[in-house]
């Protein structure tokens, strides 16, 4: 369960007395989020699917002093999702920061994915992020469960850039993520409006190390990214972890509403030719 300890770029108290959760939290791009988070000064609980994965992440992140919890849940249930929120604040006293970073993914062109294998994609990434904010608010809005009355929290959700043009073998996830962007914005209208709630994404690129790279890109593949690439390399799960702390911190207090690509500039980039 590693995760990059350099230096940070931010003091290290930016989330002092904040409590995050993060679905997806325990592994990948997830967990170093959870990690800056806890090393940052939040108190961390993660959810996911996976106990084996949960248990090994929580005694990563408390053996580096974070205080941090683990449960089990799937996005795809809203019992979860309600029982994981409440032990949450039950926990901790209040939340401050939803991270929707669970997913799903697997290639498959459109002919060869079911329409199950397509819904099972859109339930865990994008009906899955609405459930955990659907049943966040009573504890996210300004004057709710554990908050006083002068600010709201905060929901970041992780996204892709696939669906900013079309990727191959994506449908799926392009139609997911496309659907997580727009949750992203209405979000931030309607909640930043009556709750003071802000609401962002990051749209992560190829971020080496992870899930994401090794099951969607082969190896060969990777290394042609990386000739198109404007800034030719991989991305590391340190990168999106920054912006995660920027968008959920007072550095990025007046932005609502914004998916921001981390992705090097690849999203924009054409072969040379
Ligand atoms: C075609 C597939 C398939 C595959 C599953 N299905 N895998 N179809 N090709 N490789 C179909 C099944 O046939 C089934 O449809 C339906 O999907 C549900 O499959 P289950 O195995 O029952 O689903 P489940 O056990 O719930 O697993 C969910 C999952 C799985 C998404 C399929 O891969 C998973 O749990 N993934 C979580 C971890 C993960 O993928 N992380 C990567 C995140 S990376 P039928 O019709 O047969 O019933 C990421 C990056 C995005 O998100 C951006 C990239 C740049």
């Amino acid at each position: 369960m590693e995760s990059s300890s350099s230096s940070s770029p931010f003091k290290d108290d930016i989330l002092k007395g904040k409590v995050a959760l993060l679905t997806g939290g325990g592994s990948g791009i997830g967990f170093e989020i959870t990690s800056q988070f806890g090393k940052h000064g939040a108190s961390v609980a993660i959810m996911g699917r996976r106990k084996n994965v949960l248990d090994s992440a929580v005694s990563s992140l408390r053996s580096m002093g974070i205080q941090a919890i683990g449960l089990v849940g799937d996005v795809r249930k809203r019992e979860d999702a309600i029982r994981v929120l409440e032990s949450t604040v039950k926990h901790f006293g209040r939340l401050d920061i939803l991270v929707n970073a669970a997913a799903g993914n697997f290639l498959a062109s459109p002919e060869d994915l079911s329409p199950n294998g397509f819904r099972t994609v859109m339930d865990i990434d994008s009906v899955g992020t609405f459930t955990m904010c659907h049943e966040a608010l009573k504890y996210l809005k300004k004057g709710g469960i554990g908050r006083d009355i002068s600010s709201g929290g905060t929901i970041l959700n992780i996204s892709a850039t696939l669906h900013y043009t079309a990727s191959w073998y994506q449908i799926h996830v392009s139609a997911a993520k496309a659907a997580v962007d727009s949750i992203t914005r209405s979000l931030a209208l309607e909640w930043g409006t009556d709750y003071d709630i802000r609401v962002n994404g990051i749209a992560p690129g190829p971020i080496e190390g992870t899930t994401g790279l090794s099951k969607l890109v082969p190896d060969e593949a990777t290394n042609k990214i990386e000739e198109y690439l404007p800034l030719y390399k991989l991305g590391e799960k340190k990168d999106i972890a920054m912006a995660a702390l920027y968008l959920t911190s007072d550095a990025g207090k007046y932005i609502n509403g914004m998916t921001i690509a981390v992705d090097g500039g690849l999203w924009l980039s054409r072969p040379r030719h």
